[in-house]
């Protein structure tokens, strides 16, 4: 063997590209190569000779393989050399590119919403996405028997905890954090068990909105939600309007509409023939929310909202399917490099 070795180690040695180094590699090394045949013949050896045979075996793959790796780098670093020798060679050419990515939509209209806020003296609160069920539903009452529980048809996790179903429950953890004032928004991904169409999707991102003070009235939310919605959609004409709308953590709840932005108010697919389109649901807190949170509804009141990043997304935009957000299609992503 050991002449072979010898025979194996110079044929490595003197091999002049890395082709040629491949094919020594594959012939040494490879799954039918004589090392192999060697580790194969081991076990037909008698007992007592196995031993030192098998570990004389892996040695010599050990060997070649770092021979192998050594005439590897030495030949590269040969042919680097040759390169910027090469009287072609252009140091000053420019790197090939590095394709860069965009911002996602969603994201960037989240920025956009999140710098506004903050330039009104909100901040940015977080919470997590695998949430109580006391913060979810209890704390926002909502009882275990409740009904609207239904409509916010949710993952459960084995534990007894879920994927938050809304950004609300930050509401009651931020509350219990902090004391009034408070001016926050807490942008954020969350999970309903929906049959995905055009419309909806299992994982989605809201920004809810949460305004606590003294005389906090809903003249404050409507000014409020103007502002928003004219910077976001970026029209100074925006006409909006509440209808009432019910979610237990807030009396009066509200669904707030504005009108078309396609049609005007005379009617269009868009706007279903309505003339208005309803963009975000919202309303006062309720006393029992606050006192969740452990924040007198005698001396503070306070209003909430709830915004569909994904909607305001599609309307700004015009963007047809919400199933596009997540289809991962580069060609739908690369629309939006302004930001
Ligand atoms: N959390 C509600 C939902 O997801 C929306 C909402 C937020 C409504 C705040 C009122 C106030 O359906």
């Amino acid at each position: 063997m050991d002449n072979r070795r010898q025979e194996w180690l110079d044929a490595i040695a003197a091999a002049g590209d890395e082709a040629e180094l491949r094919r020594i590699d594959h012939g040494l090394l490879g799954k039918q190569g004589v090392v192999q045949e060697l580790v194969r013949g081991v076990s037909s050896l008698p007992a007592a000779e196995r031993p030192a045979a098998g570990k004389a075996a892996n040695q010599l793959k050990l060997e070649l393989q770092a021979a192998l790796d050594a005439r590897r780098a030495h030949l590269q670093a040969e042919s680097l050399t040759r390169e910027l020798a090469a009287p072609d060679f252009d140091p000053t050419e420019p790197g090939p590119a590095l394709t860069q990515g965009t911002l996602h939509p969603i994201t960037a209209v989240q920025n956009e919403l999140v710098e506004l806020f903050t330039s009104l003296g909100f901040t940015w609160q977080d919470g997590p996405e695998i949430e109580s069920e006391h913060y979810n539903f209890e704390a926002l009452n909502i009882p275990a028997d409740h009904p609207a529980r239904d409509v916010q048809d949710t993952f459960w996790l084995q534990d007894g905890t879920l994927l938050r179903t809304h950004t609300s429950p930050v509401q009651v953890r931020t509350m219990r954090r902090f004391r009034p004032p408070l001016r926050v928004i807490v942008p954020g991904r969350c999970f309903r068990q929906e049959t995905v169409d055009a419309s909806h999707e299992h994982t989605f991102f809201q920004m809810e909105g949460l305004v606590v003070d003294r005389a906090v009235s809903t003249a404050n939310l409507i000014h409020t939600m103007k502002t928003c919605l004219r910077v976001i959609l970026r029209r100074e004409d925006l006409e909006v309007r509440l209808r009432p709308g019910f979610f237990p953590f807030v009396e009066p709840g509200f669904e707030l509409d504005v009108r078309c932005l396609l049609c005007g108010g005379a009617g269009c697919k868009v706007c279903k023939q309505s003339g208005w389109i309803e963009i975000l649901p919202c309303g006062m807190v309720h006393p029992n929310v606050l006192r969740a949170g452990g924040i007198d509804p005698e001396e503070y009141t306070g209003f909430a909202f709830g915004m569909g990043l994904q909607r305001v997304t599609m309307l700004r935009y015009g963007i047809p399917d919400i199933r596009y957000f997540m289809g991962g299609d580069l060609r739908f992503l690369r629309q939006f490099v302004e930001v």
